[in-house]
């Protein structure tokens, strides 16, 4: 492993934070590159639980080098609340780098959020209210603040001044809501500015001298495939690519770079937010995915959406990002279930169909078709290799590598960094 990049296969969600810190631990670099605060990566170490929005989830070791690049939307308070309250817990920011190119969730973006949500009423989103496609919108009518601007007080009063005029009069206008108040945001920023600018770095430069000398870089992916701007359920995706191909654009490098791709996934699915899901379970099994595997929102607590096993998904994942391998999580979230379904293709109008439809109100339609098999009872938290665990359980691992035609080379069974079973030679 010298570059590989980690990408949620599903809707989010799916245990990114753990396998994120578990490489990490023989990483030189962990680099983010897409998405913002919307993102609620957990990590279990040590009897403690971490919760990271914005901050790279190899933070916990002292000598990773943690990178926000230029693909992110940092907003400059909830980065400074998460570093207050990871010092608190002992750990330290000297690895931090922030790429000056990311540009700035500003008041108005989460605003915005808020108010276009609720106009939206039943259509709603249900996005995370973090202002992320108020931002990224921004960045692409090219009226964004960016971090280098943030770093220049004239600078960045006048486009704060430019910016404010403009969104006010939407605010006031189009929603009937209030005016934001420039001097307030102005000094506020410029407070966030001064502590953040330590951290401010050219991170492309960095990486790519990184990859050239030959360390080893962790990509840490945001979101999930289905949540893609392009690729995912629209409109019910976040503003983001937060597929393998994100990261190039999103950490300035090139396809050349990431050497491996690994999918993550739920041995089940889940999601948050708005949108068809076609393996939705409203019963007692889904209550047993919500209940055992604590399925609430790492970022907002909302209760998520859970169904079963969706490999139509998981061929989609695998075909867009370039799956060398997957890791399969919450295994043990599934014991105890007699049954187990996974969904292997969907039916359209009478007709098989194996791929995702681009038109959302056809996936509405869509009735999944299962191939079941056998539960287990057993306690497999404790196992730690894949030979220990119950022969139910290593065929629905199998039967995953057969219908999505990617080897699973880790396997969760348990929300710690050391419940992981990791398959050698398998990927
Ligand atoms: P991320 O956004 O992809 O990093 O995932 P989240 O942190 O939002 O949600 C995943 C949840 O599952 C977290 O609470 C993790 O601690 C937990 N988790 C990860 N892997 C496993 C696993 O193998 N088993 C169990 N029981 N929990 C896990
Ligand atoms: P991690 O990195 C799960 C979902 C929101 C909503 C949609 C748009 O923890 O896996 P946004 O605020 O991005 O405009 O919301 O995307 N969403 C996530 N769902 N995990 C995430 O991140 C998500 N980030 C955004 O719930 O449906
Ligand atoms: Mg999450």
């Amino acid at each position: 492993m010298n570059t590989v990049a980690l990408i949620g296969a599903q809707w989010g969600d799916e245990g990114k934070g753990k396998i994120i810190d578990i490489l990490a631990q023989d990483a030189d670099y962990v680099v983010r590159a897409t998405g913002g605060s919307n993102a609620g990566h957990t990590v279990v170490s040590g009897g403690n639980t971490y919760k990271l929005h914005l901050i790279p989830s190899g933070i916990l070791y002292p000598d990773t080098i943690n990178i926000i690049g230029n693909g992110v939307v940092l907003d400059p308070k909830v980065v400074l609340e998460e570093m207050d309250a990871l010092g608190a817990l002992g750990v330290k920011f000297d690895t931090l780098k922030i790429d000056l190119r990311a540009h700035v969730v500003m008041p108005y973006h989460k605003e915005f959020d808020e108010l276009a949500e609720k106009a939206k009423g039943k259509n709603a989103i249900g996005t995370t209210k973090r202002g992320i496609g108020p931002c990224y919108a921004d960045k692409c009518d090219r009226i964004g603040i960016r971090f280098v601007d943030l770093l220049q007080p004239e600078v960045f009063a006048s486009k704060l001044k430019t910016n404010l005029e403009l969104k006010n009069k939407i605010i006031t206008a189009v929603y009937g809501g209030k005016a934001l108040d420039y001097k307030s945001i102005y000094n506020e920023y410029c407070g966030y500015a001064k502590r953040l600018e330590k951290f401010a770095c050219d991170t492309g430069v960095m990486v790519y001298d990184a990859i050239k000398a030959g360390k080893r870089v962790v990509f840490e992916g945001a979101q999930g495939t289905l949540l893609d701007i392009d690729s995912g359920t629209y409109p019910f995706v976040t503003s983001s690519h937060p597929i393998s191909g994100g990261f190039c654009a999103g950490a300035g490098i090139g396809p050349t770079a990431i050497k491996e791709v690994l999918g993550i996934a739920k041995s089940y699915t889940t999601r948050v937010g708005a949108g068809p899901f076609p393996t939705e379970l409203n019963d007692e099994v889904g209550r047993h995915l919500l209940n055992v595997g604590h399925e609430f929102g790492t970022t907002t607590g909302r209760a998520r959406r859970c169904g079963w096993l969706d490999t139509v998904i998981l061929r989609l994942a695998a075909r867009i990002n370039g799956l060398t391998s997957l890791a399969i999580n919450k295994l043990d979230t599934l014991s105890g279930l007699k049954k187990l379904k996974i969904a292997t293709h969907y039916m359209l109008d009478g007709k098989k169909t194996d791929s995702f439809p681009a038109d959302i109100s056809m996936l509405e339609h869509c009735v999944p078709v299962y191939e079941e098999f056998d539960g287990w009872s057993d306690d497999i938290s404790t196992c730690r290799t894949f030979e220990e665990l119950p022969a139910a359980a290593q065929n629905y691992i199998k039967a995953i590598e057969q219908l999505t035609d990617t080897p699973v080379s880790m396997i969760g069974v348990g929300p710690d960094r050391d419940q992981n079973i990791v398959r050698t030679g398998n990927k």
